[in-house]
């Protein structure tokens, strides 16, 4: 196996809008999607569409949505062991597409919050024998902190997703992990400065890496990413493009980074096709419906 995802499983839950409803309001929308989403999903499912060996690790529900989220991951070829069945809701997220593309949604973790510290002690021997565990923050702060211990004992990089934005995380809890990735208003709520602009940016991500993180690789949507390490500040320019929907591309960007990461080894290369694959997931409708595989993806940038 090259990767662990230890993180949520939803369904996504997507309405198309003309405009929300106000208190007591009803509206009428034009379009709704159903897909399988959650950020942990997502992400496990960009980097076994391009190829990786993935793992999951994660809890859904006694539902009707359970089975089609398993079927899913199965269908793209993740490992399912540790997609443990819980007496709860599936993670369920309704989600807001305006008619300028940008989304708002509610999640309800459901079964996800019941991810704990020894459902990874169980799939402990497997997830030991990956090359990289990747996390957000859908799941329990406690789950997530435990992984990344694990990840420091077994001598296995870890990579943080600090999504979405979590007041209550504990940056001396989670700065021994590989790649830190927020973006920009997480950046902000993190480290309680200003990401107005580039140079704001830059000083914040700077702090996190005073504070002990070895990569801090800020996502700004339509301004590239911004990476920064020992000795490395280097910000890569978005692909423009035509904006459809833009729900999951962060989790498209980090799924694929993951990949070319354990491939590769090479964070430049990895992250300049990290941008290219979140840029082609916003062109297309829904969060795991708009990701390429390896062979549309190696269509696109051939
Ligand atoms: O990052 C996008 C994801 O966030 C959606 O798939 C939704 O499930 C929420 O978890
Ligand atoms: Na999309």
């Amino acid at each position: 196996m090259d990767i662990a995802v230890i993180g949520s499983n939803m369904v996504d839950l997507i309405s198309y809008i003309n405009r929300m409803p106000g208190d007591g309001e009803t509206v009428e929308a034009p379009d709704f999607a159903l897909g399988c989403g959650g950020k942990g999903a997502n992400q496990a499912v960009a980097a076994a569409r391009l190829g990786s060996a993935v793992r999951m690790v994660t809890r859904v529900g006694n539902d009707l949505f359970a089975d089609n989220t398993v079927a899913n991951f199965e269908r793209n070829g993740i490992d399912t062991t540790y997609v443990l069945r819980t007496a709860a809701t599936s993670g369920v997220a309704p989600i807001f597409v305006n008619p300028d593309s940008q989304n708002s949604i509610i999640i309800v973790q459901g079964a996800n919050s019941l991810l704990t510290p020894a459902d990874i002690d169980a799939a402990a021997a497997e997830i030991s024998r990956c090359k990289l565990i990747v996390l957000q923050l859908e799941i329990p702060l406690e789950t997530v902190y435990y992984a990344i211990e694990f990840g420091v004992k077994h001598g296995i990089d870890v990579l943080l997703n600090p999504a979405p934005a979590q007041p209550d995380l504990l940056l001396s809890r989670v700065r021994a992990c590989t790649y830190f990735t927020p973006n920009e208003s997480e950046l902000s709520l993190l480290t309680g400065m200003p990401v107005e602009t580039i140079p704001d940016v830059r000083n914040a991500a700077h702090t996190l890496l005073e504070a002990g993180m070895r990569n801090v690789i800020v996502t700004l949507g339509g301004r590239g990413v911004l990476w920064v390490a020992d000795g490395v500040d280097m910000l890569l320019p978005a692909t423009p493009v035509e904006a459809v929907d833009t729900t999951g591309a962060g989790d498209a960007f980090i799924g694929c980074f993951s990949h070319y990461v354990v491939a590769t080894g090479d964070i430049e290369y990895s992250l300049r096709m990290a941008n290219r694959y979140a840029a082609d997931s916003v062109t297309k409708r829904g969060t795991q419906t708009s990701y390429a595989s390896k062979e549309e993806f190696a269509l696109l940038h051939s």
